[in-house]
């Protein structure tokens, strides 16, 4: 049978194809924590449906680090061009669910939504409900170039595939990235964040092929540059439309090294590698408020594909 669901994913399937090429067909819409919250129109259809899950990211995740440990998340679909009006309503209701949990107001709870970056029209009602723009999720079909006038490594500075026995200083890295990000609500710096890191980081040093590069000065590893391969990708490649796509998950240059064109060489490096294995799409997250990023990666090739709204704790949506 025809349902609401399917009608108003095929409408908002046109939206999102005129939108931004780059966005995946909507996807069925999730199981919820209750019915799907509905907003129907003037002319008595359905202009936006809603659903709510609760997600509890356990303590021996990684993804701890990117956010706190429940996460309230609306998955909206949203059918007018101008969507103003049903966002804010459906926000409203989104809201009065969760009035009734005891839970929300604890700090370790977020609202969020993910957000197509180019639908302009919802920005005014997310920001009336008191949601805040925390990360962005970053896009690069293959064969975008970079600019700068020189991508070579600075003098003195080799670029090589990470391999196992960088494990210390990729960690590091790894953990300096999550540390600048904590400044901007972007990550939470934990306990457990050393240890899951590492751990995380051997697994990724044992690939062969290599799929992170480092750049090295006098023996010191200076910078980072590490993605996750296709098959390890499939968490996040639904958000864009169908290729092969992979994952850049760590950029970090010592701040000693930065703004001397190191950055630029590590993702050039990068890029040729995906380039040569047949990577169609590239996908990164950035804080929205990291000042070194947003301009960094658009020299680099990518723009905004989706933007993580957030209210912490959850009860701080008006
Ligand atoms: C973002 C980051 C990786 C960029 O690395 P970087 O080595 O500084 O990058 P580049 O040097 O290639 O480019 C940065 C700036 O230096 C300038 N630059 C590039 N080559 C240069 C050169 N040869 N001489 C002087 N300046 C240069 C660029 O124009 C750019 O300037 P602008 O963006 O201020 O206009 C680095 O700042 C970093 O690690 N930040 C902390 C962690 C972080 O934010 N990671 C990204 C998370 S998504």
């Amino acid at each position: 049978m025809f349902s609401v669901r399917d009608d108003i994913n095929e409408a908002v399937g046109r939206r999102w194809r005129a939108l931004d090429p780059m966005l995946p067909a909507p996807r069925d819409l999730p199981e919820g924590c209750m019915a799907p919250l509905v907003v129907t129109g003037q002319n008595g259809r359905p202009a936006a449906v809603g659903v709510c899950r609760h997600l509890h990211v356990p303590d021996d995740a990684l993804e701890q680090v990117w956010g706190t440990t429940t996460r309230l998340v609306l998955t909206p679909r949203l059918r007018e061009p101008d969507n103003h009006a049903a966002l804010d309503e459906l926000l409203g209701r989104w809201r009065e669910h969760l009035a009734d949990l005891p839970a929300a107001d604890h700090h370790e709870t977020t609202a969020t939504i993910d957000w197509p970056s180019r639908d302009v029209s919802g920005v005014n009602a997310l920001l009336k409900h008191g949601m805040q723009a925390i990360t962005v999720l970053a896009v690069r079909p293959a064969g975008r170039a970079i600019q700068a006038t020189d991508t070579e490594p600075p003098a003195g500075v080799v670029i090589r595939e990470a391999r196992p026995d960088d494990l210390d200083a990729v960690m590091e890295m790894e953990l300096g990235v999550i540390r600048f990000d904590a400044h901007f609500g972007a990550a939470i710096m934990r306990p457990s964040a050393e240890a899951l890191v590492r751990d995380a980081t051997r697994k990724a040093l044992a690939r062969r092929p290599a799929w992170a590069w480092v750049a090295e000065r006098d023996g010191r590893l200076a910078g980072l540059v590490h993605v996750q391969p296709p098959d390890e990708s499939v968490w996040i490649a639904g958000k864009t439309r169908p290729g092969t796509t992979a994952y850049l998950q760590t950029m970090f240059v010592g701040a000693d090294e930065r703004g001397g064109g190191l950055g630029a060489a590590l993702v050039k490096r990068a890029h040729d590698e995906l380039d040569a294995r047949g990577i169609s799409i590239t996908l990164l997250h950035y804080a929205q408020m990291n000042p070194l990023s947003a301009p960094f990666w658009s020299r680099m090739g990518y723009r905004p594909l989706w933007t993580g709204w957030e209210s912490r704790p959850a009860a701080a949506l008006r």
